[in-house]
């Protein structure tokens, strides 16, 4: 068993050999760390689970689009899930090959649809009927032929926090599968497309694998249909990855990448009647997620009559998630205190009661200038962030074994600022 990436040594919280006060005193906080043995460790286990179907590993970019981050995956072999123009420069900047990129979303302009034509990506994942026109006739006019995968809502519920689920009737997602076989007819029939997949995506944070099942048994009925009807595709890809473990008393831990590749396969079974497909899968929260830590300082305390507040630098405009989502996230003293607890809310400096990043949470008694790592934070952390109450984002460093890196500077208002005029 390897060590966790973020464990205490000499009573002090380090990622893999830092001391991650030593990375707070030199870089500020707040500051996002990340153990590079912890995201490629992730990555190496889907590709490993598996291994025996061809397949390929698309990091969802949006998980965490930091190139620090990229050139690893990129160093990996990995390819890309992204939903924009600007997902795809960041990758491309990283190094990533752009013929492992497939493109989803809804809502891809006319801009971004020649980018990836021009940069010639694996497949767009086409949500709509409009979508494929507009692609058909874009890539006429570009004298070229655009690779597509039709995205399909298998109507499968994901368990998962609404805002969140994506393969329901009712989400604004992918091609209603009662129509799908229709639509695939009418695409193959469209001179500048080449039809080559089947797409899913049915939500986020899974914690079990029998939705995964059942929307795979969905897209290989159809795929058979497909095949009967003449149009044979070799591509499918299945969409996000598995949940992660937020650290949450009473939550079921996910499933191990083992389990997961175990339902895949099984799953997967019926396409065996026909020539190979490659299969795509496109997790992004269970590899950065559990590998990225925000490390944050206490500066005051407030001790109140019904609540205790803890006033930490990090805020909602760092990690958005506690407050848009409700999430939990773990947190641990950066130096080990005694076992004692004290009730409080960690919160930031944001000017609106949702700006909290715990509640009612039982944690050893902080100090003014405590260090607190919020854990389970390298997905969705950063990308979300912003920069409400002109708030300049985060530093990013990544570790290394005793090595660490800097992969973004703390902004400085001067960012904040560029692009911005006076009107006078
Ligand atoms: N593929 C598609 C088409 C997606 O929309 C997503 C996530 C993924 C893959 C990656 O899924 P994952 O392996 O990370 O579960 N901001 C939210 C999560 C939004 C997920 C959006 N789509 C959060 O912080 O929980």
């Amino acid at each position: 068993m390897t060590r966790p990436p973020f464990h205490y040594q000499d009573d002090t919280l380090h990622c893999e050999d830092v001391p991650l006060a030593t990375i707070a005193a030199e870089v500020g906080t707040p500051t996002y760390v990340y153990s590079k043995q912890a995201i490629t460790g992730a990555y190496r286990a889907y590709d490993d689970a598996l291994a025996g179907v061809d397949h390929l590993v698309c990091y969802s970019v949006k998980a965490n689009s930091s190139l620090g981050i990229l050139s690893m995956l990129v160093a990996e072999g990995a390819g890309a899930d992204i939903v924009s123009a600007g997902e795809l420069y960041r990758w491309q900047r990283a190094g990533g090959d752009p013929g492992k990129v497939v493109f989803s979303g809804v809502g891809k302009t006319e801009a971004e649809i020649k980018a990836a034509l021009a940069a010639g990506i694996l497949a767009f994942n086409v949500e709509s009927i409009e979508e494929l026109v507009a692609i058909d006739r874009i890539a006429r006019a570009a004298g070229v032929v655009a690779p597509v995968a039709l995205r399909v809502n298998p109507d499968v519920d994901a368990q998962t926090h609404p805002y969140i689920s994506t393969g329901l009737k009712q989400n604004k997602f992918g091609i209603a599968a009662d129509v799908a076989r229709d639509v695939f007819r009418r695409a193959a029939g469209m001179p500048n497309l080449l039809v080559r997949g089947i797409d899913c995506h049915i939500g986020s944070q899974l914690t079990k694998t029998a939705p995964f099942s059942d929307a795979i048994a969905r897209l290989c009925k159809l795929v058979l249909d497909l095949a009967a009807d003449g149009i044979a595709i070799d591509l499918i890809d299945i969409g996000g990855g598995l949940g992660i473990d937020y650290g949450k008393d009473g939550d079921a831990p996910p499933p191990s990448h083992g389990e997961y590749g175990a339902a895949v396969k099984a799953a997967l079974a019926p396409l065996k009647a026909l020539p190979p497909i490659k299969l795509l899968v496109e997790p992004g929260r269970s590899i950065v997620g559990p590998a990225g830590t925000l490390v944050t300082r206490v500066l005051y305390r407030k001790p109140g009559e019904t609540k205790h507040f803890t006033i930490v630098d990090a805020a909602m405009n760092d990690l958005l998630r506690p407050s848009f989502y409700g999430s939990h996230h773990p947190m641990q003293p950066v130096h080990k205190k005694s076992a004692a607890t004290q009730v409080t809310d960690i919160v930031g400096p944001i000017c609106e009661t949702g700006d909290f990043l715990a509640r009612d949470r039982a944690l050893p008694p902080l100090a003014q200038g405590d260090l607190l790592a919020i854990g389970a934070a390298g997905a969705y952390g950063m990308t979300m962030s912003s920069n409400y109450n002109t708030r300049p984002r985060a530093a990013e460093v990544v570790v290394d074994g005793k090595r660490w890196r800097i992969i973004r500077e703390r902004e400085t208002l001067e960012h904040l600022l560029a692009g911005e005029r006076t009107f006078s």
